[in-house]
């Protein structure tokens, strides 16, 4: 039997919010990013921070300098209710946001949270039920009280497993009776490939990241999510917990054995790892070969075992934009993706950001997760990033994100059919956000155009673009028909 299907919208606070330090919010990781214009390695430079450039932005914020996008969001702080009603208007049956934890707790460390953030909160907890949508909860996205790098070392220190838990504990008790689903972390994986956004780890002023600190950090974070399933289940026991991956979707490049087995490892460390942990409730055999040829080294507990064998995820989600190519020589045209780069796929077309499109990559992606784990999938993530204009007469027209979003559903649809259990489709972005990988405005997911350019110049008013008709009635006419049926 299939289910029917929960259509919704995603933000994230530091991509959305703004007001960076409104009602004593405390400085955090994203804040301190700045907008690079599009060069090579410009993306690199603003994804991963030194200690360095953050002790440069922290200079700025103190003189009121610099062009730092995620202060600013697309000032969803100061649009909250106007905002919800858009997307009650839309009529999407769920909104998946995330809690910033440095407007809850400014450091990180404090015994007591901050009165203002949990009333800012309240407001948004209230107006999501109002308007009669579900809530999809992300815990963190991305965002860590700053200080917490500066004074513990970010998540290589498992001091942060109980800081991120005290966290967890005000938000269950506060507003667990009204979290849906949620997930701990958003994209767990992007510690692995983008550490400063996942694990809040700087990167060294010279050379590359040390590895052993991504993966003790990666698994602290696994700690942490089991001991938050722990706590979730005892004071909010109606809420669902999920698990979260960045979905690639690996080809080969060649039909050669060895691209072969590159795209089977890879897939192993990259993306199934965490959903082994979380979802299956193990450490998977395959991580020691890959720690002892890399000379990694981690410090995993027996105690931190058996947590993760009681306290799995309920629901497996996961991110999907594109496709990626491997090779194992390393030869073939790069191109990119989200927060990676691949090799160039000639069966498909690429976005103007290099993101290749790949519908039928999602029915394989469902199909994967089912297929590993028997548990219901949600694609908490998808959307095409592209660069709308706003024209003269106040509309914009996006029938390329509308045609995304068709083909997309399509294969939501076969891969139902496949006998995937999958509960439901989340769009990103579904208001502008400033991008997470690029810092900029102009790469927009939204169906609801809000008003600023990379300068962070503009009204940020906010206009329905083309899209935000097709949604709305491709979900109405959902709903109807399936009723009906
Ligand atoms: C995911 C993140 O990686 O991709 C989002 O969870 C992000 O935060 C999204 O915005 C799209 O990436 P980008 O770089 O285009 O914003």
């Amino acid at each position: 039997m299939m289910r029917e299907l929960l259509w919704g919208g995603a933000t994230a606070s530091s991509q959305y919010e703004g007001g960076f330090s409104e009602g004593g919010k405390g400085l955090d990781t994203q804040d301190v990013r700045p907008y690079l214009p599009r060069t090579s390695n410009a993306t690199t430079e603003t994804r991963l921070l030194t200690s360095s450039s953050v002790a440069r932005a922290k200079e700025d914020i103190e003189r009121g300098s610099g062009n730092y996008p995620f202060q600013r969001g697309t000032m969803g702080y100061y649009h909250l209710d106007e905002d919800i009603q858009l997307l009650k208007e839309l009529g999407i049956d769920i909104y998946r946001f995330s809690i910033s934890w440095a407007r809850l707790f400014p450091e990180g460390d404090e015994e007591v949270p901050n009165e203002s953030g949990l009333a800012y909160y309240d407001r948004v907890f209230e107006a999501v039920a109002s308007a009669g949508m579900k809530t999809f909860l992300t815990l963190t996205h991305y965002a860590v009280p700053l200080n917490l790098v500066e004074k513990y070392g970010g998540w290589t220190n498992r001091r942060l497993i109980d800081l991120y838990e005290r966290f967890a504990r005000v938000v269950f008790e506060r507003w667990g009776d009204r979290i849906d689903y949620y997930l701990p972390f958003n994209e767990i994986n992007a510690g692995y490939f983008s550490p400063w956004n996942g694990v809040a780890l700087p990167k060294p002023e010279e050379g590359a990241y040390d590895q052993s600190k991504v993966f003790q950090s990666l698994h602290n974070q696994f700690v942490a999510s089991a001991r938050v399933i722990r706590l979730q289940r005892e004071i909010a026991p109606r809420s669902q917990s999920g698990c979260m991956v960045a979905a690639f979707c690996y080809y080969p490049h060649t039909m050669s054995p060895e691209d072969n087995l590159l795209k089977l490892r890879d897939e192993q460390v990259n993306q199934w790892y965490p959903v082994d942990v979380l979802a299956n409730g193990v450490q998977p055999y395959y991580m020691d070969r890959f720690y002892r040829e890399h000379g990694i080294e981690v410090d995993i507990e027996d105690d931190d075992l058996e947590l993760f064998a009681r306290y799995s995820c309920d629901f497996v989600s996961f991110s999907y934009y594109s496709s990626s190519v491997l090779a194992s020589e390393g030869n073939g045209e790069q191109t990119a993706g989200n927060l990676v780069c691949s090799i160039r796929n000639p069966y498909l077309e690429a976005t103007e950001w290099g993101w290749q499109i790949d519908p039928v990559g999602l029915r394989t992606m469902l199909n994967a997760f089912y297929d590993r784990t028997h548990k219901p999938v949600f694609v908490c993530e998808c959307g095409l990033g592209a660069r709308d204009v706003l024209e003269e007469d106040g509309a914009v027209h996006d029938p390329y994100r509308v045609e995304y979003l068709m083909r997309h559903f399509g294969q939501i649809e076969e891969a139902q059919r496949d006998g995937v259990d999958v509960l439901g489709f989340i769009m990103w972005g579904v208001i502008d956000l400033v991008s997470a990988g690029s810092c900029e405005m102009e790469k927009r997911y939204g169906v609801v155009y809000v008003d600023a350019d990379n300068e962070g110049v503009g009204s940020y008013r906010r206009i329905k673009k083309d899209s935000f008709i097709w949604y709305r009635d491709f979900i109405c006419s959902y709903h109807e028909t399936w009723t009906k049926e």
